[in-house]
């Protein structure tokens, strides 16, 4: 049964050195462009993050699609049979990671960080103390991510609404009511630019906004004219639409806003490779792998 890597714009070799620690007889291929008919025909499973164009149809013998991360929207193409099972990777310890990152980028508004770095770059000693925050957060979705982001951030003293659409709350009144937005949602065609200029404006003024998720979720030119008027105090971003996020980016240069590049955790290689293969070996026994995504939600 061979497996096709889709790992670009991560390289293939960490995949398959992983993959062949732990099955050393497992028919692996990386995915190049010039990749033939016959070559693609044997291909059963594929591991990867997205479907270069095309791709998809030309595998007549496909069983299952595995995503090298949590997310699966970038495999999800219209031309993958709808009857093609897709897994995710659920992995406790990037959870955490992007808890941490979330928490990081939370108290580093919480507690104003940013002013008393500006106020050291100018040799400035002034003092602002404050007692324990308090906190609104939104949670944006409340699955393995959102969970995990919201349990930390409630450790650490803040007050934590989750949001997801089933949860009671309609998301203008969480809008509303979180001086700290997070997106932890899946991005499917319900959550593309969900945070636009009419929703971003339900949130507090001075309000703040962190994503973890996918840069999509952010209609992002009307994120900046929300900074710039001052609505929002700014936003921390760890994804954005386009990445990587060329050099002429608007988003580089407005005051209040954090870039970093899709950092926020990422499962190791051998993490990945171990989920892999218990789906691989749930396939041979003619079994579904686990982690699936329901296919119609689009996560
Ligand atoms: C990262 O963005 C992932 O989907 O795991």
């Amino acid at each position: 049964m061979k497996t096709l890597l889709l790992t670009h714009p991560m390289p293939a070799a960490p995949f398959v050195e992983a993959l062949h620690a732990l099955e050393p007889q497992m028919p692996v291929l990386a995915y190049h462009p010039r990749m033939g008919e016959h070559e693609l025909a044997d291909v059963q499973a594929v591991l990867g993050w997205r479907f270069p164009e095309g791709v998809a149809a030309r595998l007549p013998n496909l069983r299952w699609v595995c995503s090298v991360g949590a997310g699966v929207e970038k495999l999800l193409v219209p031309e993958l049979a709808t009857d093609i099972p897709v897994s995710r990777i659920v992995d406790a310890e990037q959870a955490a990671g992007i808890a941490q990152y979330v928490v990081l980028m939370a108290l580093r508004h919480a507690r104003g960080l940013a002013r008393y770095e500006a106020l050291q770059r100018e040799r400035r000693w002034s003092r602002r103390p404050t007692g324990a925050l308090r906190c609104r957060v939104g949670v944006l979705g409340v699955g393995a991510m959102g969970g995990a982001v919201a349990d930390m951030l409630a450790a650490v003293g803040f007050e934590v609404q989750g949001f997801s659409r089933h949860s009671g709350m309609p998301l203008a009144a969480v809008l509303g009511a979180s001086d700290i937005v997070v997106c932890a949602l899946p991005l499917t065609a319900d959550t593309t630019g969900l945070l636009n200029a009419r929703t971003l404006a339900l949130m507090p003024r001075g309000s703040y906004l962190i994503n973890i998720a996918r840069g999509a979720h952010v209609v992002e030119t009307d994120l900046i004219e929300a900074v710039r008027s001052g609505h929002l105090s700014g936003a921390a971003l760890d994804v954005q639409e386009r990445e990587p996020m060329p050099t002429d980016d608007p988003l580089w240069a407005v005051d209040g806003i954090t870039i970093t590049p899709h950092i926020a955790a990422q499962s190791s290689a051998m993490t990945i490779a171990a989920q892999f293969i218990q789906g691989w070996r749930c396939l041979q026994r003619g079994e579904l792998p686990a982690h699936r995504v329901d296919r119609s939600k689009g996560y």
